[in-house]
């Protein structure tokens, strides 16, 4: 049998606009029910919706705290459109509510075989309605047998409390940017009796201002490390210790350290570059490596590394490079300098044996 127009027609009559229960039955279609559900912090700004479909105006709304705003209707021919037009706290957005009857909307995930469709507007992270969500990661890479990290981060609104972090725990948080103006979300780090603070986000492009690359995935992630593979809050250093004795010369024994690092006994052989990096420590004043040399009958100690600009203190000239190259000769220690004067790296003379 054709479907009559005329039935159509009287249909629409029947169920007169304005009223929300557009669709007390539906004869020849499904129906379907959309939720618009205030859940916006109490006392925030009021919500504005503004819903309608080719057909249907529901004019301005107000929703009460929690109030659910709702109305049904038949999708004839699967061709249903209902679009909502929301405002709050001077920010607005219009976006479908329905265009799809298995999904709601096109490109969910989840088939919502009830035909009802639940919306909420909210300011929390779970969904920015308004504006970007953004992710911050706070990541424990420090070694396993490390001080406790204790991490308090908060914002104007937000406040996650002290924080105690094991290794490799990711203390994360998202939330929806600009809800009550800029976002800015700061961590207090604590570690081995030092603390730290500085903002984890303050910039909408690249998680904190000064960065060199965009973060375009919102997506912030800290590690607090004490190794060298990359420093993210501070100047990575490098020390060489390079065996330059003469060849058929006695074994040369290193041991170097630091408060936190032992690498143990060294036994280099000739040319052999003994390394490590490291970052310039978040939490404290300085950084100090020494190291132990045993060679021919005699030994030596002294720190290697114990002043950011100059490696070492009371250099001629600070080391740009970060990079603090030792050899050890023979006649006793060298280091390298760069003298910019005539734009040359040296090696300098330290000590002798
Ligand atoms: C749907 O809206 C009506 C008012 O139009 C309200 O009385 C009812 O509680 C709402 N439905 C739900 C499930 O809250
Ligand atoms: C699907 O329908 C159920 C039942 O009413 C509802 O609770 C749920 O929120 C709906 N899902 C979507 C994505 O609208
Ligand atoms: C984020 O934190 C939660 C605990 O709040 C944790 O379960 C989750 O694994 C963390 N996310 C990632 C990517 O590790
Ligand atoms: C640093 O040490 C590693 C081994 O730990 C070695 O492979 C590398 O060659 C050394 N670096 C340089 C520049 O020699
Ligand atoms: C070497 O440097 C240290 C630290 O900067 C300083 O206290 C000391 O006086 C300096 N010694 C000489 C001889 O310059």
């Amino acid at each position: 049998m054709n479907l009559s127009f005329i039935n159509i027609f009287l249909l629409l009559l029947f169920i007169t606009p304005f009223d929300l229960s557009l669709a007390k039955k539906c004869f020849f279609s499904e129906k379907y029910e959309i939720h618009v559900i205030n859940k916006l912090p109490s006392n925030s700004p009021q919500l504005k919706v503004h819903c309608a479909s080719k057909d249907d105006d529901f004019e301005d709304y107000y929703p009460a705290i929690n109030e659910d705003f709702n109305w049904s209707f038949c999708n004839f021919f699967d061709r249903t459109l209902f679009f909502c037009h929301f405002w709050w706290d001077s920010k607005d957005k219009v976006f479908d509510v329905f265009n799809d009857k298995e999904f709601c909307v096109r490109d969910q995930n989840v088939p919502n075989f009830s035909r009802s469709c639940k919306w909420e507007v909210r300011s929390d992270a779970k969904k920015c309605f308004f504006t970007e969500k953004y992710e911050v990661h706070i990541i424990n890479k420090l070694p396993p047998n490390s001080p406790q990290l204790k991490i308090h981060c908060a914002s104007k609104n937000d406040d996650f409390g002290d924080h105690y972090s094991v290794t490799d725990e990711d203390f994360n948080w998202s939330f929806c940017s600009k809800l009550f103006g800029d976002t800015l979300y700061f961590c207090h780090f604590w570690l081995d009796s030092k603390d730290k603070t500085f903002d984890v986000f303050n910039d909408e492009i690249y998680c904190v201002h000064d960065q060199k690359v965009p973060n375009l995935l919102k997506y912030c992630k800290w590690e607090v490390r004490s190794d060298a593979k990359k420093c993210i809050f501070t100047d990575k250093y490098e020390v060489h210790i390079i065996n330059k004795l003469p060849p058929n010369s006695p074994q040369l024994k290193v041991h170097c350290a630091s408060k936190d690092d032992d690498f143990g006994m060294r036994y280099l052989i000739i040319n052999e570059d003994f390394n490590w990096s490291f970052c310039s420590l978040l939490f404290s004043e300085t950084t100090l490596y020494f190291c132990h040399f045993w060679w021919n009958s005699k030994d030596r100690v002294f720190d290697v590394f114990n002043d950011k600009d100059y490696c070492v203190h009371n250099q001629t000239y600070p080391n740009h490079l970060k990079y603090c190259k030792w050899e050890v000769r023979s006649d006793g220690f060298y280091l390298e300098q760069y003298n910019p004067d005539v734009k040359q790296y040296f090696m300098s003379h330290y000590s002798g044996w």
